[in-house]
């Protein structure tokens, strides 16, 4: 996929613009706090229907704004051409559209914009908790299979009624009579959709292992065996298993379990408590790993989705590095820098000029971001 075109305005402390991209590589300059992951953010909030950096949509407004309004163009790799349109209003306003439909939900959104980022935060994908290497899984899943999205949202909301069934059940709420039927049945519930998370996850993983290996001896230029290893927050036996054959194993592990969670008043195990152990040439990664040995399986990882929905869907996503190259060793930046360019759209934002010098890929286009002014290098 590409980017075409975009114009913004009243994006944070972006300036009205008109851009065109290079199908290639396109550069962002300026010294810091000038408006370069701004700029980054508003043209990948039409692939989730939000800020990839968390933000809410009021941050997004201008400081002297009354509205933010964003257009982006952008081409399928069948060379179908689709705008994506959004427009936040301050108070709560907002209006998304897809080729001129309007969009209800971000449900809608999902698998359709194929963009990655990495900056930064990318390193907490390897080092933080849990929950983001959870994320990543579910992102990853959600961008190859619409079901697994579905199913993620239902078992969900059975979680969240367990959850809130043991809270009023530990709070005195409610008496002991029928709850351990109401239990049981939400635990049946979550079982249920527990089951093909738990198998796509693992499957998921076991594809993503040597995939993710070979991208990252691609711009480390080192062979290393690089595991990734699904870690079920439940007890399994064959992870793989028929979804109905896990559905029942899931269901009497909770049954089990089910007086301990009405003491403890929360749900204690299920696929939102599950992790992936990530090792380097035999070493746990989280707890031994190097800074670059760390940052670079964090990029292995996110590339190595990407290569999954090429695979899978013949999509190539955009990709986005905002400030990455400046903690890598050079060798290792520029190959990433050429092995990314080779397949994908790139756009690079950095503060340090450095980290581009004497690159000089073919359609490369480059501008420089100064108090949120956009323009064009010669
Ligand atoms: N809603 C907003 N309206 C106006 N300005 C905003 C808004 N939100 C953020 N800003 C301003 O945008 C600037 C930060 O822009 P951004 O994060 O894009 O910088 P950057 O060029 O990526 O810098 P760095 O190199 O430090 O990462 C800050 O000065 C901030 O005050
Ligand atoms: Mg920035």
């Amino acid at each position: 996929m590409r980017l075409i075109e975009a114009s913004l305005s009243g994006f944070r402390n972006l300036a009205e613009a008109r851009l065109s991209f290079s199908p290639g590589v396109n550069v962002f300059t300026g010294a810091n706090g000038q408006g370069k992951t701004n700029l980054l953010e508003a043209l990948n909030y039409p692939a989730l229907g939000r800020s990839y950096r968390g933000a809410r949509d009021e941050e997004l407004i201008g400081f002297g704004a009354d509205a933010a309004r964003v257009e982006v163009a952008a081409e399928t790799e069948s060379g179908l051409v689709e705008s994506y349109e959004y427009g936040l209003e301050r108070g709560g306003g907002r209006r998304l559209r897809v080729a001129g439909e309007p969009v209800p939900r971000k449900a809608d959104l999902v698998g359709r914009l194929a963009t990655v980022v990495y900056d930064p935060q990318t390193v907490t994908l390897v080092r933080g908790a849990p929950e983001g290497r959870r994320r990543y899984l579910d992102q990853g899943l959600c961008g190859l299979d619409h079901a697994y999205f579905v199913t993620l949202q239902a078992y969900n909301r059975a979680l969240k009624q367990k959850t809130s069934l043991l809270r009023d059940a530990a709070a005195g709420g409610r008496g002991r009579a029928g709850l351990r039927d109401d239990l049981r049945a939400w635990s049946d519930e979550m079982a249920r959709h527990a089951a093909p998370l738990i198998r796509d996850r693992a499957r998921y993983a076991r594809e993503l292992g040597p995939v993710a290996q070979d991208v990252l001896a691609g711009f480390t230029g080192r062979p290393a065996t690089l595991e990734i290893v699904y870690a079920p927050g439940l007890e399994i036996a064959e992870k793989e298993a028929p979804a109905a054959d896990l559905s029942r194993e899931i269901s009497s592990f909770l049954d089990y379990i089910g007086e301990a969670e009405i003491r403890r008043g929360r749900c204690l195990a299920g696929p939102h408590a599950d992790d992936l152990v990530l090792s380097l040439d035999g070493v746990d990664l989280r707890t031994f790993g190097s800074q670059g040995e760390t940052r670079s399986v964090a990029i292995a990882l996110k590339l190595a989705q990407g290569e999954l929905v090429f695979r899978r869907r013949r999509i190539r996503p955009i990709l986005f590095f905002d400030d990455i190259f400046s903690e890598l060793d050079q060798e290792r930046a520029r190959r990433l820098q050429e092995a990314t360019a080779q397949m994908h759209q790139v756009f690079i934002a950095t503060a340090r000029a450095d980290d581009v010098a004497g690159w000089r890929p073919r359609d490369a286009r480059r501008w420089a971001v100064e108090a949120g002014r956009i323009t064009e290098a010669p």
